[in-house]
């Protein structure tokens, strides 16, 4: 079976309505159309990446890179391109990205109960420094961390 072709790229304006239809089907509270545009044009420490599949954007993800720090902001699957691997492959790009930004450690916060995503960190070598109460207003966040000078 032919493999599909599968890419990593910067993110683009041009992809807001995609990245837009996938982030009101992944989050319930997405951000907004100028919440991302202002990343993208705006912010020099955020890095943000599509993953691309046969042309069509599937997965995006995106951090801020301060110095030694980089903080993951979100990471989403379209709904019908999860458990594939594909939050996989973006993540482990994020990654490289943010040793290549010279970043030494990551940290993110994710629901208690989002158990994919949960795995998917640890999977990737991230543990729970804490538990950040009520941080979604109904709902507590864990705070993942993960060191990259000791992976
Ligand atoms: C979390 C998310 C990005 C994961 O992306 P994904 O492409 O589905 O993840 P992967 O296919 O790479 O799988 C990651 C791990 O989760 C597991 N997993 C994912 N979906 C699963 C499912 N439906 N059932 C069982 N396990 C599942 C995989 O088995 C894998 O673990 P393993 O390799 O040890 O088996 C995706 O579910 C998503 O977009 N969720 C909504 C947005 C969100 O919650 N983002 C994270 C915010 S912090």
């Amino acid at each position: 079976m032919k493999q599909k072709e599968t890419l990593i790229e910067p993110m683009d304006i041009k992809d807001i309505n995609k990245i837009m239809f996938i982030e009101h089907q992944s989050y319930p509270n997405p951000w907004s159309i100028y919440l991302f545009l202002t990343e993208i044009k705006n912010n020099k420490h955020a890095e943000y990446l599509v993953l691309r599949q046969e042309g069509e954007i599937i997965a995006y993800g995106g951090m801020w890179v301060i110095f030694e720090e980089a903080h993951i902001t979100n990471l989403a699957v379209d709904p019908v391109f999860r458990n594939k691997g594909n939050g996989d492959i973006l993540l482990k790009a994020l990654i490289q990205k943010a040793r290549d930004r010279g970043a030494k450690f990551i940290s993110l916060e994710v629901r208690v109960s989002n158990s994919y995503a949960i795995k998917l960190y640890k999977n990737n070598g991230f543990i729970v420094e804490e538990i950040k109460k009520y941080y979604y207003g109904n709902e507590d966040a864990y705070l993942m961390t993960v060191n990259l000078e000791q992976r």
